[in-house]
């Protein structure tokens, strides 16, 4: 099984690429499901949970190809990806499958506007919290559906005559009840409105890419979403927008082991409350035409209260690595985490490297330490272990993380991008 390997205390300096945001990637490449013709995809980052996501879409009929190679002179560049599902030839998705991820559950709601029916494993995915499937259901019963468990499956079926558009209110918002949803309606007769819709830019590329396809929707990026349903889409082209939380991740990394890095391509309005809050713990932070410029140079960094929410609000997907960048500040931090119950599993390895942190609750209480000092540690789900990540880089001495599986769902080539800024990091095989 990979390790990683880091030994601290080097400054990051130099540029980072910003790969296409493996939030976006997923549900737009699941949206092939919805049209027999051709969706190509640009910037799709080389991805575990991608790959896996090949193999779900195939198992239904798409034949997804990588067009043409990467070049030799951009070894980051995105890649093109066509996804042409001709014919639905299953629409079951097995829990062999949908267990190892749980956005392939999303499936569901294009298989159902097309087919009228979909019988779907119940999703497995990170540990983190219980992560229940009940907006999605009661969603999709308001477009007409009904909806049966059985074995472990849902088995949804459309009326005869296919799934007519509703009122769908979502209690909480909920980000893969909103796509999935969108995707559905995408194909309903008649309008739906999506009330407390995810505001999230995954959800807005995701409509930008459903219009190119052909359908009608007003207000994604707004907790009000409006779809008129049509009656099929069909072939288009869209670029997945850069990753917020890989960009984030990295702009922690440089505030945390100190430096000046270019996130290259990063966009500063998908994360402004994350910036904002590392330019209150002392980084600073810049646009510039190439992306987004983090720095720390000389001064310590500060202590912060941050609460996770919804988008606009602070992403609970960059929680794990602000606890991390917390645990060296001059002075006592807290973090307040709202989306996720037990989300909190990186607190006892932080520990490890000598982090003080206690947890009431959904609110962990950090009291910066002096130095954090290197040890084994091991990785629990993919944003913790990217959190241990960022603490080896500024902790004294060597750092090994172990199961690296997770990182390499969500991060490509993590231990490319940040040595090439000085870090000594490497992925040890055994
Ligand atoms: C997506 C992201 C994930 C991010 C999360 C919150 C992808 C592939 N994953 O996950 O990285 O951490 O948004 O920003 O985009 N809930 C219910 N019932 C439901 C659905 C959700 O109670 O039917 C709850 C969840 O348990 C959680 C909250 O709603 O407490 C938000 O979850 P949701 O937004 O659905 O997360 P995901 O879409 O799974």
């Amino acid at each position: 099984m990979d390790r990683i390997r880091i030994v601290g205390g080097a400054p990051l300096n130099g540029r980072i690429p910003i790969s296409g945001a493996k939030n976006a990637a997923l549900p737009l490449m699941i949206a092939s499901l919805l049209t027999a013709e051709t969706l190509t995809l640009e910037n799709v980052p080389r991805l575990a949970d991608v790959i896996l996501l090949k193999r779900i879409l195939g198992n239904h009929g798409a034949e997804v190809t990588v067009e043409g190679k990467r070049p030799s002179q951009d070894p980051f560049a995105g890649d093109t990806v066509r996804l042409t599902a001709g014919e639905i030839v299953d629409t079951t998705a097995p829990y062999d499958l949908v267990s190892k991820m749980r956005a392939s559950f999303w499936v569901i709601g294009p298989l159902l506007a097309r087919m009228g029916e979909a019988k779907v494993s119940l999703p497995g995915g990170c540990a983190i919290g219980t992560r229940p499937v009940d907006f999605f259901l009661t969603g999709l019963a308001s477009l007409g559906a009904s909806i049966e468990i059985e074995a472990g499956y849902v088995i949804a079926k459309a009326p005869a005559g296919g799934l007519v558009g509703g009122r769908v209110v979502f209690p909480k918002v909920s980000v893969g009840a909103t796509h999935t949803v969108l995707m559905a309606a995408a194909l309903a007769r008649g309008e739906t409105v999506i009330e407390n819709a995810a505001r999230e830019p995954e959800i807005v590329d995701l409509a930008d890419c459903l219009v190119k396809m052909g359908a009608e929707i007003e207000g994604a990026g707004t907790s009000e979403i409006r779809v008129q349903g049509v009656s099929s889409l069909h072939a288009a082209r869209h670029r997945v927008l850069p990753d917020r939380i890989e960009t984030g991740t990295y702009a922690i990394a440089v505030a945390m082991a100190g430096g000046d890095v270019l996130l290259e391509g990063a966009r500063y309005d998908l994360l402004e409350s994350a910036f904002d809050v590392l330019v209150e713990a002392g980084a600073e932070v810049s646009t510039t035409n190439e992306g987004v410029r983090v720095a720390r140079n000389g001064h310590g960094i500060g202590p912060v209260r941050v609460t996770t929410a919804p988008f606009p609000g602070f992403p609970t997907d960059l929680q794990a690595q602000l606890m991390a960048l917390t645990a060296k500040a001059k002075g006592t931090s807290s973090i307040t985490e709202t989306i996720f119950e037990n989300r909190f599993m990186h607190v006892q390895e932080l520990a490890r490297l000598g982090a003080r942190i206690h947890l009431d609750g959904d609110t962990a209480t950090i009291e910066g330490v002096e130095k954090l000092t290197g040890a084994p540690v091991m990785a629990t789900d993919l944003r913790a272990s990217v959190s241990l990540v960022i603490a080896g880089l500024a902790a004294e001495g060597e750092t090994v993380v172990n199961r690296v599986y997770h990182l390499d769902r969500g991060f490509e080539r993590l231990e490319a991008k940040l040595s090439q800024c000085g870090a000594t990091i490497e992925r040890v095989s055994d």
